[in-house]
């Protein structure tokens, strides 16, 4: 779980750059919702991941892929749904993408968002390149949480493009009181399911878990506790794609004062070189977080 100090933009041009993919994500958002009714349908492919799109999948994809790659300071675009990183001029920092998270929960109709991470380097990039990160929350209320320069702030996203800061400098509670864990617990290893056992003995907790790993996330924003997606006997990597998921969560959490593992190290210093590669990720409350990897030891 070491973790070192959160890495932030220090030039004004990286600064203008990451305000600008902001701006984008948070004036897309909108149509990315409304767009979302005509297509709860699989499209013909599959993701790199081997997953079936959703034709939202690749509606947000395009779209968010358009009007970032347009941006100056903007060099590389990669998402989730696309197999290769792209080339989209010479601006330094590179930008990937969840365009759309969660999205098995669009026929159900609950929670799903749009992850963003923002490197300092060319893609693959390394957990300590990031400089900004944050996601979209499709809930009852379009909220956009922003990570950078240090702090974790809450916007509310309106329809007509514009969002207004609604929450500041937000930590996680000091006392954490929700728990959420992915995969099939038959699949979950002996020493991970001792731990959950653990967590929901605490009469103070609550299992809060919806299938999209950013509405669960932002449960512990919120709340406190602890989130997984674990190991798991058939996939020692869990599910989660470090580059589009494990980094960027692993940035909002730790620069909200909580703790992110892969097992045995914080989110951001998972090494792995390939796009699309995963990581199991376990975020929270330091006190949960440091148990867990004692418990996985
Ligand atoms: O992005 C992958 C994802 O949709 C996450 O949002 C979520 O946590 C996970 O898959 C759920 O996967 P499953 O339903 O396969 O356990
Ligand atoms: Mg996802």
């Amino acid at each position: 779980m070491a973790t070192k100090d959160i890495n932030t933009a220090d030039t004004a041009h990286e600064i203008r750059t990451i305000d600008e993919v902001v701006d984008v994500i948070a004036s897309t958002a909108p149509e990315i919702r409304t767009g979302l009714p005509g297509r709860r349908v699989a499209a013909e492919e599959e993701n790199p991941s081997g997953e079936t799109q959703m034709a939202a999948d690749v509606f947000a994809d395009d779209l968010l892929c358009e009007r970032i790659g347009a941006l100056e300071g903007v060099g590389e675009y990669a998402s989730e749904e696309r197999p290769e990183s792209i080339d989209v001029g010479n601006g330094s920092l590179s930008v990937a993408l969840d365009p759309l998270d969660g999205s098995s929960n669009l026929k159900p109709n609950n929670t799903m968002g749009t992850i963003f991470a923002v490197y300092d380097g060319p893609l693959p990039a390394h957990g300590r390149d990031l400089v900004a990160a944050g996601y979209v929350l499709y809930g009852p209320v379009m909220t956009m949480i922003v990570a950078r320069d240090g702090t974790v702030n809450e916007y509310v996203v309106y329809d007509d493009s514009s969002y207004e800061l609604v929450r500041e400098d937000i930590t996680l509670p000091e006392e954490g009181t929700v728990y959420g864990f992915g995969g099939r617990v038959p699949d979950w290893t002996d020493d991970f399911e001792a731990f959950a056992r653990e967590v929901e003995q605490d009469a103070s907790r609550k299992l809060r878990y919806g299938g999209s790993m950013i509405g669960d996330v932002n449960q512990i924003l919120t709340y406190g506790g602890i989130f997984s997606y674990p190991t798991l006997q058939s996939a020692p990597e869990g599910k989660l794609r470090v580059q589009f998921e494990g980094y960027p969560i692993g940035y909002v959490i730790e620069t909200a004062g909580g703790a992110t593992s892969d097992g045995t190290k914080s989110l951001l210093d998972v090494d792995k070189d390939e796009l699309h590669a995963r990581t199991p990720l376990y975020i929270g409350n330091t006190d949960l977080v440091t148990e867990l990897e004692s418990a996985l030891d």
